[in-house]
């Protein structure tokens, strides 16, 4: 029932998704043409990308950005992910619409709610990212601090089957756990997803990958290293869930889009706004609170790594339509099930991944033409 009614399980090989539209996109420069969250520009990419017939579109949580000191910075700028992600839904007619809530910021009962409203509001097409957080600065903003990834995910846990209890109890419930109390537990009605809404998770620690193995549909993870790396990567999570939990689970990542009609023009662009044009405030800012100490690393490495996070952070798309088909061919061929897309203009990033890579991936047996899908 839920495998019929929510994109992110249909039959094409590579899923595609867009990534945090909901804030400003992990492009961290300056470049005048970047991305702003208004309403009326995201509604306008999601809404793009729902007709193209991408799977999912997945909101960022984060309240504020890295900046200190700088309200006026636009990494602050985001959109609550579960009241845009409702709006988003009722404007759209195919994605799966993924709000993203970070676990010792909430309550069971809301996002119990929330979730379910969503599940309603779009007809079967919700899904939930629930992610432990790991920014300090965020988490300063509610007077809690981030915990160590045993206590974080043991929490995680909890909540999770207390939210199994409210989506699927239809008598009263208690609940009294380490980090959680319910008293009289109802949640009514039910979601329309049976037997709830497919769950995301993104821990990359060992217990956050367990969790996701345990309990989640989709584990986000990153993409790094060679073909044999991102092999080892995305089967940690598929044979652990195999082996150990007698369950499969999907696994996919984010990459930022550059694509031009020359390799060269690619890179001079991606050149221009993660360079020329880098955020170094926000990048700093940012690694710092990955808790990543850049005096300790070698220049060549530090620039590397600021490049990146300036870029979008996540996997390169940067080249000709051939070169990104041929990467995303080798990702699917590695197991990787789906991949969130993020660029500094989104629009025109859509513009040509409908024209040159969409018919590229059809051709190569990777996704049915929309419309077409059994
Ligand atoms: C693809 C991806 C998306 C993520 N999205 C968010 C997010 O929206 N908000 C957030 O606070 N953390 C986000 N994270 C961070 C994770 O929740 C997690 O804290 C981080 O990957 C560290 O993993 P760990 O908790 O297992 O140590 C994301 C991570 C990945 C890999």
């Amino acid at each position: 029932m839920r495998e019929k009614r929510n994109a992110i399980f249909s039959s094409n090989r590579l899923k595609l998704g867009l990534f945090c539209h909901n804030a400003t996109v992990p492009q961290m420069s300056r470049a005048p043409e970047r991305y702003y969250p208004t309403w009326d520009r995201s509604l306008e990419v999601v809404r793009r990308a729902d007709s193209m017939g991408f799977e999912a579109v997945v909101s960022l949580a984060s309240y504020r950005g890295p900046v200190q000191k700088s309200p006026e910075h636009c990494s602050h700028m985001d959109l609550e992910p579960f009241t845009w992600a409702s709006a988003i839904g009722a404007l759209t007619k195919h994605s799966t619409i993924v709000a993203t809530v970070h676990v010792p910021l909430s309550s069971p009962a809301f996002v119990a709610k929330a979730t379910t409203t969503i599940d309603h509001v779009t007809g079967g097409r919700a899904a939930l990212n629930l992610v432990a957080g790991a920014s300090q600065i965020i988490f300063d903003m509610f007077g809690k601090t981030v915990e160590s990834p045993e206590i974080r995910y043991d929490r995680l846990e909890e909540f999770f089957d207390i939210l199994h209890s409210f989506w699927t109890k239809h008598e009263e419930f208690d609940h009294s756990g380490t980090f959680y109390k319910v008293l009289g537990g109802v949640s009514v009605p039910k979601p329309l997803q049976d037997p709830f809404p497919p769950i995301i998770n993104a821990g990359v620690s060992e217990r956050g990958s367990d969790f996701a193995a345990k309990s989640a549909d989709i584990a986000f993870t990153h993409i790094r290293g060679t073909q044999k790396d991102w092999k080892v990567t995305i089967g940690s999570y598929k044979n652990r869930a195999r082996d150990i939990y007698n369950r499969d689970i999907q696994v996919w990542t984010h990459g930022y889009v550059v694509i031009r009609d020359t390799q060269d023009e690619a890179e001079r662009y991606l050149k221009y706004y993660s360079q020329d044009f880098a955020d170094d405030r926000w990048v700093k800012a940012w690694i710092r609170e990955l808790g990543e100490n850049l005096s300790e690393l070698r220049p060549a490495q530090r620039i590397h790594i600021e490049g990146a996070w300036a870029a979008g952070g996540g996997f390169p798309l940067v080249g000709t339509p051939d070169s990104v088909l041929e990467k995303l061919i080798l990702l699917s061929e590695s197991g990787l099930d789906g991949i969130l897309l993020t660029a500094l203009e989104p629009e025109k990033m859509l513009d040509g991944w409908e024209r040159e890579i969409m018919p590229r991936l059809e051709k190569e047996g990777m996704r049915f033409p929309f419309g077409d899908l059994p």
